[in-house]
Parts: C-alpha cells; structure tokens; sequence
C-alpha cells in the first residue's frame, strides 16, 4: 500500500459498521415490527413479561463500547476519543461512536438499569453487569485474520479476548461480596453476544478482499460466536441475545469506497445490493448456528435481535421518523462526495464538524449511527421483544 493510502487505511480502519435508525410514534407501521424467531420452551405464554434482570454483560465492537477502545493503549489515537464525538454526552467523548448514546444505554434503560460499565474504566462499579465490548474489535482472533491475509489494525481484543475477560471477572465476581451466588447472578443476567464479527468483514472489504473472499469467513466468525454463546452457557448463562449484522451497503463509507467498483449495483433505496445480500448471508448462517445451540439447550433462551430489519424499517420510515429525507444516507459530521464522507475529512479529524442537527440524521460519521438512530433501533428492538422473559 502507498503511504498515504496506508494512513487512510489505518483511521478509516478505526471505524466499523453501521446504519440506520427509527423512533416509535403513533403513526408509524407499528404491525412491521418483527415477532421474535425464539423457539418458546413454554408453549402457552399468553403475555411474555419483560425480564427482570440483575444486569447486561455486553461483548462486541463499537457498535457497544462505552469505553474501552479509548483505555487501550491505541486508544488515544481513536476518532471517537475525539470532539464531537459525544457531544450530546458529559461535553465530552466517553469513547462511543456516535454523538450521543448507543443501543447498550437505551436497552439497560428500558430495562430499569443503568449501563453497565466499561471493563477498562478503572474504579467503577460492576454491580449491573460489565460491558466488554470494544471499538473495531473483531470476531475472530486477529492471528486468525492475519493467516487469511487480514490485518486487525485497531485492537487486538476479540471476541475470545473479550471472553477471556469476562472469565477473569466471573472468578473474581463474589470476591468481596457477601452472600454472593455467582451461579444466580449469571441467571439473572442478560449477555449481549455482539453484534460482533461486521469488522472482520469490514477489514477485509477495506484491505481490497472481494464478497467472494468474505463469504468464506462467514462460517468461521459465526462459529466462533457460536462457541463463545455456548461457553457462557454452559458457565451458567440462561438469557442470551445474538444481534446480527447491518445492512452494510446502505453505509454511507461502502457507499462512497464502492461508487465505481465494476460490480456495482443499487437496490430501490440506493444501498449497494451486493453488501447487503452479503450481511443477509452472514445473518443467515448466524440464525442457522442458533437454532442448533436452541436444539442443543431447550431451556436457555437465545434469541436472535434483527439489526438488519431494524435498520431497514427505519430507512423506509425515515420521514415519518424525523429524518430529513434529503439526507437519509448522508453523513452529518463529514464533509465531501455524494454522502457528505471523504476519506480525506472523517468525523474526529481536526476541522472536521458536525451538522447542526444531528436528529435529522441516521448516520454519524459513515460508519455508526447518530444517537436518535440508535435510541430508535433500541426502541423497534425493544418492542420485537427481543428482552422479554421466555424461560
Ligand atoms: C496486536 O498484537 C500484535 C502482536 O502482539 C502487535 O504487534 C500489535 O501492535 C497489536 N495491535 C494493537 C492494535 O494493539
Ligand atoms: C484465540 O484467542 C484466545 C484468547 O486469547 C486463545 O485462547 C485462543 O487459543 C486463540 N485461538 C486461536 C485459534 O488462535
Ligand atoms: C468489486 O468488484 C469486483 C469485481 O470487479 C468484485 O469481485 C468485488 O466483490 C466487488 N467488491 C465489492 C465490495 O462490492
Ligand atoms: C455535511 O456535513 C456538514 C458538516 O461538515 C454539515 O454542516 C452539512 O449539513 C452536511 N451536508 C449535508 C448535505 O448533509
């Protein structure tokens, strides 16, 4: 790679997937939202209940992190550790990706906790569960992806790292505790399995890999979500929600990279077809994976939490959502081309600024969602009761 191009690679690369965004009103096509793909071990339930849980243990990328990419050593360096990331926060970045709250912030809230803290963050509590995630880390080992010529430039804590963490936390769970039942707590606790794994595809579509060379890390990544859902249970875990992958041709960052690939095609609401019948395949074998695990273990609940439907409804109710319609794939803090996003002025770089009215869009800085996008997904998730009790 050139050098400026490697440059551009490594902040573009400090990025990861993304989308859309809704927000509940009356008016809305509210007969849309999804019914669970849950296989219901109770058969006559006539009114599901929302779960009272004790707390949300969170793995994934910046999809989910609160704070951690920002605490790792290249953290510094991070766009999202930067102005005006967070500005609808303390006045400064917590290290979210966006400009406001993640999907994570709304979720524990509609759950009636507060978000769980950050791994790194020194000194906080982790009395309602630890959240693990961190910004451009990917499902598979970086020396996994590195011997399918896949360079992991951002972070090397993967979704096994993450699961090594939670290890180490899980031994020390009931050190200072009295009375402490850590079998209990698991019990009582929601583990959010991703999303995980957009980055491993988001590195190699960045480091010129074509869908075809994707396509076949797609049994890799969903096995080693897979695996890691399945050590959770069998540690004691009995509620788990596995997201799935976005729409990723509707980025505005593919939208723009992929403009002149030879291959290229659109479907009706202007997103890259070819990205996003991939994600559906991700999306696919992960359902597949799940429905085997749900086999395997009758009694714990895994669900499954559609961020591509979610993404799309909001997209195709983006006016009665608020969104501008003008800008419905358009970057509000970003500057250039056909989607307000140039690898040359990205969100976090010196200059560059946001729009003044972030509500009005969906994407952030190309690649994550603005605030009222996430608030709006968290919200349709919600309601496809995603969160409810089904053990
Ligand atoms: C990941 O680990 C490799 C090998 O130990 C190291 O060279 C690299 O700097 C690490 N990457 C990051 C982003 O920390
Ligand atoms: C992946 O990383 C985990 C956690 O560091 C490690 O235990 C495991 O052996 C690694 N697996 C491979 C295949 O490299
Ligand atoms: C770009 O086009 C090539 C064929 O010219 C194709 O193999 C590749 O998958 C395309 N990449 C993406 C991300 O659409
Ligand atoms: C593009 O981004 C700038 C901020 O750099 C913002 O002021 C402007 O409203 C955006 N333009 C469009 C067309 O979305």
């Amino acid at each position: 790679m050139a050098k400026t191009s490697l440059v551009l690679f490594l902040v573009l690369s400090s990025f990861f997937i993304a989308l859309l965004q809704c927000d509940a009103e009356d008016q809305i096509d509210l007969a849309r939202y999804p019914r669970t793909h849950i296989s219901r071990p109770h058969a006559h339930r006539p009114q599901p209940q929302r779960c009272t849980y004790d707390g949300i243990f969170q793995f994934g990328d910046s999809i989910s992190d609160t704070g951690n990419q920002i605490r790792e050593p290249a953290g510094p360096r991070s766009p999202c550790a930067h102005n005006p990331y967070g500005q609808k926060l303390i006045g400064e970045p917590t290290g979210r990706c966006s400009n406001g709250r993640l999907m994570i912030d709304f979720v524990a809230q509609a759950l009636g906790l507060s978000t769980p803290n950050p791994y790194l963050k020194p000194g906080v509590s982790f009395s309602n569960g630890v959240n693990f995630a961190v910004a451009g880390s990917t499902a598979l080992n970086t020396s996994v992806l590195l011997q399918n010529g896949i360079l992991s430039p951002v972070t090397n804590s993967s979704l096994l790292v993450q699961l090594d963490w939670f290890l180490a936390h899980y031994q020390n769970l009931c050190e200072t505790a009295k009375n402490c039942d850590v079998y209990n707590i698991l019990q009582r606790s929601l583990f959010m399995v991703g999303e995980t794994g957009g980055n491993d595809y988001n590195y190699a579509f960045l480091q010129g890999k074509s869908i075809e060379d994707a396509t076949a890390l797609v049994p890799l990544v969903v096995n080693n979500i897979r695996d890691v859902a399945k050590k959770l249970i069998d540690l004691g875990a009995t509620r788990l929600v596995v997201p799935g992958n976005f729409p990723i041709g509707c980025s505005p960052m593919y939208l723009t990279l992929f403009k002149n690939n030879d291959s290229t095609s659109y479907d009706d609401k202007g997103c890259l077809k070819g990205l996003n019948t991939f994600a559906m395949y991700h999306n696919q074998h992960l359902q597949n994976a799940l429905q085997q695990l749900r086999l395997e273990y009758p009694n714990v609940a895994i669900l499954y939490a559609d961020y591509y439907q979610a993404a799309e409804w909001v997209l195709t109710n983006a006016p009665q959502l608020g969104f501008e319609t003008k800008s419905i794939l358009k970057v509000c803090c970003g500057t250039g081309g056909d989607y307000n996003f140039s690898l040359m002025s990205m969100c976090g770089m010196e200059g560059v600024l946001a729009c003044s009215d972030p509500d009005q869009y969906i994407n952030w800085d190309g690649v994550h969602l603005t605030e009222k996008a996430y608030q709006s997904m968290a919200d349709w998730l919600i309601k496809s009761q995603v969160f409810e009790c089904v053990v």
